[in-house]
Order: structure tokens, then sequence, then C-alpha cells
């Protein structure tokens, strides 16, 4: 596994641009993500940018981080710096992980093979998709013993769940992130506007078609449209993109059909709106593994979650791709952290941007923060080198943030104070 040490990270940024070489991937979040949308194809660039509605609630997590300001604190020997903490038994380099991320295959055709294997470098923790475009099986061993979550969507189908929980666990996952905020896609505009779904053309479906479940139930599933497509162009090109995405031989797959069966098998069983909180001891009951609840925005939920005996607790608004108008997730954490305190980890995501994020989440009261579109945006431009750069400065812009403000260590960190701007 590799180290980082922020100060060599900055020295050999300056002294290559002394031989005249600037960073592969820029270091400004707003250099990073414009360069990636000119890169982008739009569709995907819709998808991986977009929220809900007017994106206030994205607009709400950027706002959040600047109602808090950190206040440095002075002749600390601050010399020996140690940013490593660990989450589940495994340690990790840095108090952040990578958040799950579907339908990768948009931003770089490794998607999220490149990604594990930018992780496990550093032994950041990956947290996979549910809908990834890549099985989880491949990602995990790209990844030696790294650290790896898998994220649950809830399916309609009990017997897929349980099957997803058996292949976490057999592929090394630490946990897994039952994500609840998505029981349907949130009302994306910029998507609707482009009326892009990428899961129609089969793709961000690698978890189902590689899932010996969902083979038989697609088998079963009738292959005749229920409503009728108007045959175009566009219309054809995607029966040949679902065909091309699923496995095997794109020929033997265009003869069965079978790659639009598994699209509409996987719309028809993706997720169940009905689940309610007495539906978790069947998680509870399928696997040992620490159950984490992602999307937890309240804290008598956060309350609940506890009372039902959960392992870890996730604060995300989804990056802002499901209600417009959320609460930020910064404006979430204190009262969720007064709950929480400490009894299971504490972990946040939507809209961290930089080390004083991380560092401000700490301070509020957060164990761990998932990185989400900014190493997406790495990815698109540079693959797993792109993660791989993205990583490294997100460690030494933290270690240097901490450090500066006087703290040795997460635990002064988390006892650091904040000031609040009114
Ligand atoms: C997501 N997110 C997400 N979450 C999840 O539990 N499962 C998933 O498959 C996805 N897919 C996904 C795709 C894309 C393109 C984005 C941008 C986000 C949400 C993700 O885990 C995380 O909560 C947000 O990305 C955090 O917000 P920021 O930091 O990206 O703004
Ligand atoms: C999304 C789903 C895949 O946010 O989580 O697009």
């Amino acid at each position: 596994m590799k180290k980082i040490n922020a100060l060599d990270r900055q020295r050999t940024i300056y002294l290559d641009g002394a031989a005249g070489i600037r960073p592969a991937l820029p270091v400004d979040f707003a250099r990073l993500e414009q360069e990636a949308r000119d890169k982008m194809h739009p569709e995907a660039w819709a998808y991986i940018a977009g929220g809900a509605g007017r994106e206030t609630a994205m607009a709400a997590n950027a706002a959040g981080f600047d109602r808090w300001r950190i206040v440095p604190r002075m002749l600390r020997n601050v010399e020996q710096r140690d940013t490593t903490t660990d989450l589940f038994g495994k340690s990790m380099p840095a108090p952040f992980f990578l958040a799950p991320i579907g339908v990768l295959q948009m931003a770089h055709s490794q998607a999220d093979l490149a990604v594990a294997r930018a992780a496990a470098r550093f032994g950041i923790p990956y947290v996979f998709s549910n809908q990834a475009s890549v099985p989880m099986e491949t990602c995990a061993a790209a990844m030696e013993d790294a650290s790896r979550f898998f994220q649950l969507y809830w399916s309609r189908s009990d017997e897929l769940v349980v099957s997803f929980l058996q292949r976490a666990k057999a592929c090394g996952c630490s946990g897994i992130v039952v994500t609840l905020d998505t029981t349907m896609l949130g009302w994306r505009t910029r998507d609707l506007d482009l009326a892009s779904l990428p899961f129609l053309k089969g793709m961000g479906v690698a978890q189902y078609t590689s899932d010996p479940v969902f083979r038989r139930i697609m088998d079963q599933t009738d292959s005749s449209p229920k409503t009728k497509t108007k045959i175009t162009w566009s219309a054809i090109q995607t029966l040949l993109a679902a065909t091309r995405n699923f496995p095997g031989s794109f020929l033997a797959n265009l003869r069965s059909g079978a790659g639009l069966r598994a699209v509409r098998t996987f719309i028809s069983i993706y997720s169940r709106p009905n689940i309610t909180w007495s539906d978790l001891p069947f998680l509870r009951k399928h696997t040992d593994l620490p159950i984490i609840l992602k999307g937890i925005l309240h804290p008598d939920d956060a309350r609940k979650a506890l009372d039902y005996g959960v392992d870890g607790i996730y604060i995300s608004n989804h990056g802002g791709r499901q209600v417009d108008g959320a609460i930020g997730t910064i404006e979430a954490l204190p009262g969720i952290a007064e709950v929480v305190r400490g009894k299971v980890p504490l972990l946040i995501d939507s809209g961290f941007r930089s080390g004083a994020d991380v560092f401000k989440a700490l301070a509020l009261g957060a164990n761990a923060v998932g990185i989400g579109r900014p190493y997406c945006y790495a990815l698109a431009l540079n693959g797993q080198a792109g993660v791989e750069e993205l990583l490294a400065n997100w460690m030494a812009d933290f270690e240097l943030t901490m450090g500066l403000a006087g703290c040795k260590n997460l635990e002064e960190v988390h006892n650091s104070e904040l000031t609040q701007v009114s």
C-alpha cells in the first residue's frame, strides 16, 4: 500500500513544476469539474453532475460548509501528524472513503474496476454500488485485502437481496450500506430534459446480470414489451447497447434477447418503496456483516436506527439527487451526532470538496466522510491514475489543514471547536 505524506506530495508537485510539468489532474475542484464536463458526453455529465428539481439540496450541501469556520490553534507541535483511523475493524490512512456511485461506465470504460484499484493502492475503503458497471467479485479480486463495503438497494425480490448479501460476504466486504433514500429515482431535471436513463441501455446493472438469482428471474420474465416503443434509430441503438452491455457474446445475446430482458427485469425488480423499519430484521437475519443505514437526515431516524440495533449511521442526501429542497448534510450533522454520541460509527457525504470540509465534519461529530462526484470527475479525466491522484491530493490537503489548524491527530480534530457564522 502506498503512503502519502503531505509535504512530499506538495514538494513533488512544485518540483515537477520547476521542470515544466503541471499536475495531470486539476487540484482545484472547480477546474476538475469543468475539465470533466468538457470531456464527458452530455448525457454522462447530466447524470453524474445533476440533482433533483432546482438542485437546491445540492446548493444547501455547499452552503452548509460556509456556515462553519475552523479556528486554528498555534504552538502545538504538529511535526508528527497522524490522519489514520479505522472503520469496522479495518484501518484507513485518512478519515474518508469512496461513496457508492452507480453507472461509472458513463465516466470511464474501466469504471468501478479502475476505482477499486486506485482505492486499494492507498487502503482507502470503497463502497461498491448496487448499480455498478462491474460485478463486485471482479472489483474485490483487484483489491487484495483492502477495505470494501457493499451498498444495497432493497429489491422487490427477497431472494435477490439475500443473494447480494451472500456475495458481499463472500467477496470480503466489511459491511452492508443500505441506501434508504432512493426507493424511486428523484425528479432529475437534467436527465429528464435529455430523456436519458442509463439503465435502459443496460448500463449500471452488472451486479444483477452477474447474479444467479437475477438470471433465473430474468429467464422467467416475459420478453414482450408491455408498452410500445416507437421503432426509431435511437430505439435500435438502445437495443444494441443493452445487448452489448449484457455479459457474453453479442450475437448470442441479440438472438436470445437477453439484453432487453435484463433491462425489463431490472426495472420491475429494482426497488421496493414499501420498505419500513420492520423490514430491517430481515437483513439482520440474512447477514452477520455490520449494517449501515445510508440516507439518514433526521435525529429521530438516527434514534430509531439505534433502537433497531444497526451498526452504523450514514448521513446523506444522495448528493442532492433525490429531494430538491432537502436539508444539507452538514446542517443535519450536529443534531444527529448528539443522538449517536459515539455509540456507532457516524458516516456522512454530500457536497464534500476539500480537506477543510472533511475537517469540519469530524469536528462536528462524524467519523468518516464519503467522497462522491469528485472521484467520478477524476475517473472521467484519467481513469485509475486520475482517481489515485485525486486521493493523494485529498490526503495531503486534509493532513495540512489538520496540522495547520493545530491538530496532530483525529482525536484533536474531533475535539476542536468550530465557530458558526450567523
Ligand atoms: C450516486 N449515489 C449513489 N448512492 C448509492 O447509495 N448508490 C448508488 O448507486 C449511487 N449512485 C450515484 C450515482 C451518481 C452519478 C452520483 C453523483 C451519486 C450517491 C453517492 O453515494 C453520494 O451520496 C453522493 O455522491 C454524495 O454527494 P456528492 O459529494 O457527490 O455531491
Ligand atoms: C443514482 C442512483 C443509482 O443516484 O443511486 O443515480
